[in-house]
């Protein structure tokens, strides 16, 4: 049995000024996850929101907050991002030295640990946290903006690291230029949770559930 489809819309794509209600709308429009981007202007060349935005949108989100850090260091932030309510924690193999206590911390914290790789990272990266891992994010675009375009090399990547992954019990996101295209080509290569910010929010509110749908359709056709 393939592991149901998520889709996870990144808010970074949203209306700033109306997040409480964007989070809703996603929600009612078919979101599985809210994927929540944070940057620290080092790590990646751009700034986002931190554990403050996040606490303050928790009471809006009735799926799960899925915390993508794009920080380095990640690890004095842990424990605020925890205690904001973020349900899934991931952190960057090459955001600092330490990726096996990065996650230990997360579990520690009683929150699912992530792990995420840039496009020029190899798969090998996650092969001794694997026993630590509740999530593998595979980038398909480099981090740090919405709206760039899919990097097909990734693919195999995707591939590897189903491969690594077997039949734990782990989840295999991708995030970045996700669309009807591009979906059926990243599930057919093994992963089952999907970020998607600029297809997904382009329209405003109206298009929503039509755009979170037609991304799952073309991904679960390819199941
Ligand atoms: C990129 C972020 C993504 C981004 C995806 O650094 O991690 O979550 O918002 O945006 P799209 O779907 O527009 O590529
Ligand atoms: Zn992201």
């Amino acid at each position: 049995m393939p592991r149901p489809i998520i889709i996870a819309p990144s808010i970074l794509s949203a209306d700033f000024a109306a997040l409480g209600a964007e989070v809703r709308a996603i929600e009612e429009a078919g979101a599985d996850w809210v994927h929540y981007d944070v940057m620290d202007g080092h790590f990646v060349p751009n700034l986002t929101i931190g554990p403050g935005v996040a606490a303050a949108l928790r009471p809006h989100v009735t799926t799960k907050l899925d915390a993508h850090l794009m920080i380095s260091p990640a690890d004095p932030y842990l424990e605020d991002f925890a205690k904001a309510g973020c349900d899934t924690i991931t952190v960057h193999a090459e955001a600092g030295p330490h990726l096996h206590r990065s996650l230990q911390h997360i579990r520690k914290l009683g929150k699912r640990a992530g792990v995420a790789i840039n496009p020029g990272t190899s798969p090998e990266v996650v092969d001794y946290v694997l026993d630590l891992a509740d999530l593998i994010l595979v980038m398909t675009v480099n981090p740090g903006f919405g709206g760039q375009a899919f990097i097909p090399e990734t693919l195999s990547k995707i591939a590897a690291i189903r491969a690594r992954v077997g039949k734990r019990d782990i989840d295999i996101e991708v995030d970045g230029g996700i669309t009807p295209e591009t979906a059926p080509l990243v599930v057919r290569a093994g992963a089952n949770a999907l970020v998607a910010g600029s297809y997904v929010f382009k329209g405003g509110p109206a298009a929503y559930a039509a755009n979170i749908g037609a991304i799952r359709e073309a991904a679960t056709a390819a199941l």
